[in-house]
């Protein structure tokens, strides 16, 4: 940020197992969502090495890391990021316009995608005739679209209330059952229900449990 240097991640040491349900705790500006993005190829680190699966992402250049976004992650926001000029069935179908996927099966995948998350009844809708919850799962299902192994969610229930929110949890752990890994940035603990694994983050480095802990009673 111009003359400031901001360090968001330093000495990061984490492994995330496949198929694992990880959800991702830590304060505000601790580096959770510079972590996501990272992963997933949205941003590049300084220095250090993101292995995921066989394809080291520092090591790719902005076509092979445009095709690993494209193909091996689903990214959720906490503020769902549709476009708003676009049906539900538009926005699920987007991403496959990149894919060169054939406009009637593009069409088809969206439609069970939607259907998948509960929204078969609300094809033709905008974003601004969605509630909140309705959004996010148009999100989903448009995360879905290219089958990736990977799901990354910022936040995804931050702007949810409890019902909606707890609808999207239990969205993401039906994408863990059926062999997704699900990494998770969330604030709400119930999150933790269903995860199969905790990464505490302070200062943009892991942290054990106890120190996490210890630290967030000092600052309470
Ligand atoms: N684009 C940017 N340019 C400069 N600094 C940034 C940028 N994005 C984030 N930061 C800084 O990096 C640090 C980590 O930010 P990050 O957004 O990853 O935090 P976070 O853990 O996701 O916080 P929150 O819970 O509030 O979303 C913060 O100090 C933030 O101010
Ligand atoms: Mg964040």
């Amino acid at each position: 940020m111009g003359q400031q240097k901001v360090v968001a991640i330093n000495g990061l040491e984490i492994q995330i197992q496949r198929g694992s349900f990880t959800a991702i705790m830590g304060p505000s500006g601790s580096g959770k969502s510079t972590l996501l993005y990272l992963l997933g190829g949205l941003d590049r680190p300084t220095s250090g090495s993101i292995v995921v699966g066989e394809s080291a992402l520092d090591q790719m250049d902005e076509n092979e890391l445009a095709a690993y976004r494209r193909q091996k992650v689903g990214f959720i926001f906490q503020s769902f990021n549709l476009v708003q000029s676009m049906t539900a069935l538009e926005n699920v179908e987007f991403p496959m316009w990149f894919s060169g996927t054939q406009p009637k099966y593009r069409r088809q995948r969206a439609r069970e995608l939607l259907k998948q998350v509960g929204l078969e009844d609300r094809l033709l809708h905008r974003p601004t005739e969605l509630s909140g919850g309705q959004q996010q799962r148009v999100a989903i299902a448009r995360a879905l679209v290219n089958d990736p192994a990977l799901i990354l969610a910022d936040e995804p229930t931050g702007n949810l209330d409890t019902q909606s929110g707890q609808n999207i949890m239990l969205l993401l752990s039906e994408l863990h059952r059926n062999g997704k890994t699900i990494l998770v940035v969330s604030h709400d603990t119930r999150m933790l229900r269903y995860a199969t694994d905790v990464i505490y983050i302070l200062d943009g480095r892991a942290v054990s449990e106890a120190e996490y802990r210890a630290t967030s009673e000092l600052s309470m």
